[in-house]
């Protein structure tokens, strides 16, 4: 292992020890395996490079003050990992794989996670996706799941920074019936050119109203919205968007920091009502707004006017992080401690 120089990580991939993989053939999943080869050998019909069939996870572990490894809210990953993989028609994994795939995952390359005073995670990314030889566009017969890590910094540069977001109007990147609610690959490549345009006019990412009447606020590129106002975090109720892990954290510090919560469609209409407004995800924790752009229509939200994030964001970002790198009491049961 290299020197790694830890405050200067940007969200990136490092070769690791090595990944846990397990394959599912003839109806059933093997064990988990210890591998240190980075590539996967696979047939040029696999299903997953066609057809997309093909979920994914982000989680963190982080190294406390103390020199304990906690791993993030690792059981409702498992979770949506199980729904995104119904949402498609993969086989779910057995009950306790997805726990034990991580924490080996983890512990095999212990000193990847970045020390405290870093501020930076190890990033643990569970994939599973299907891979038989086919050409019709049916479920697979055969699957593999791996969880690989690598250490991550901030993802967006400057890490807890207000930044520009940009509405999109010509793409959608997922529709009221569509796989919105899954973290699954397909809406990654759907959202890859709206990404693309916005960060060539200079915005930190796109922004989404919803698909069908492009009235009501979805989503901030791969990271859900929050907007507050009047003592209260207001965050979308939409079928085309990912619950968030991060947001449902954050809905819960809301509350117990004494804001009132509210889960329900936010017209676009709203938005300059807002004093605060904020992305999150695991990857960019909480990623204020500093202004948010209709180039079609000619407006622009601004969200903070001196270009520093408001009071309530801060807040709920060092309570989150407080909680993740083990500085304050895990009341709501969120982290394992490897
Ligand atoms: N929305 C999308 C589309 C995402 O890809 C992510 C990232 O995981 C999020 C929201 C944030 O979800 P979480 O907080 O669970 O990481
Ligand atoms: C997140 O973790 O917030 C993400 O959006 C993950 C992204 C790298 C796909």
């Amino acid at each position: 292992m290299e020197n790694i120089n830890w405050s200067e990580l940007g969200f990136g991939y490092m070769k690791t020890n090595g990944n846990v993989r397990c394959e599912y053939h003839n109806g059933a999943w093997g064990n988990l395996e210890w591998h240190t080869d980075e590539y996967i050998n696979m047939h040029m019909a696999a299903t997953c490079l066609h057809y997309a069939q093909e979920a994914f996870e982000g989680l963190k572990a982080f190294k406390g003050k103390d020199g304990k490894i906690r791993i993030f809210r690792l059981d409702d990953n498992a979770a949506r990992m199980e729904s995104s993989c119904d949402g498609i028609c993969m086989p779910k994994l057995p009950e306790g794989y997805f726990k034990k795939a991580v924490l080996e995952v983890v512990s095999k390359n212990i000193e990847f996670v970045p020390p405290y005073e870093s501020g930076a995670a190890l990033y643990i990314r569970p994939v599973l996706f299907g891979y038989t030889p086919q050409i019709g566009v049916n479920p697979a017969k055969d699957y593999m799941f791996i969880v690989f890590v690598s250490p991550v910094g901030p993802y967006f540069k400057g890490g807890f920074a207000t930044t520009p977001y940009v509405i999109t109007r010509k793409y959608d990147r997922s529709a009221p019936l569509g796989t919105g609610m899954y973290k699954v690959g397909g809406n990654y490549a759907a959202s890859l050119k709206a990404h693309e345009s916005a960060h060539a006019a200079g915005y930190s990412s796109e922004f989404y109203l919803d698909a069908k009447e492009k009235k009501y606020i979805d989503e901030c590129g791969a990271a859900n919205f929050f907007g507050i106002k009047n003592n209260t975090y207001i965050t979308p109720k939409s079928t085309s968007i990912l619950p968030s892990i991060t947001n449902r954290s954050l809905m819960q510090l809301a509350e117990d920091l004494g804001l009132k919560v509210e889960r329900r469609p936010i017209p676009e209409d709203e938005l300059p009502t807002f004093e605060e407004a904020g992305a999150c995800g695991t990857a960019a924790v909480i990623s204020p707004i500093s202004k948010l752009d209709d180039p079609e229509t000619g407006k622009s939200y601004v969200f903070s006017k001196d270009g520093n994030p408001g009071p309530w964001s801060t807040k709920l970002y060092k309570k989150l992080r407080a909680i993740q790198y083990g500085d304050e009491a895990d009341i709501h049961n969120w982290v394992t401690i490897l």
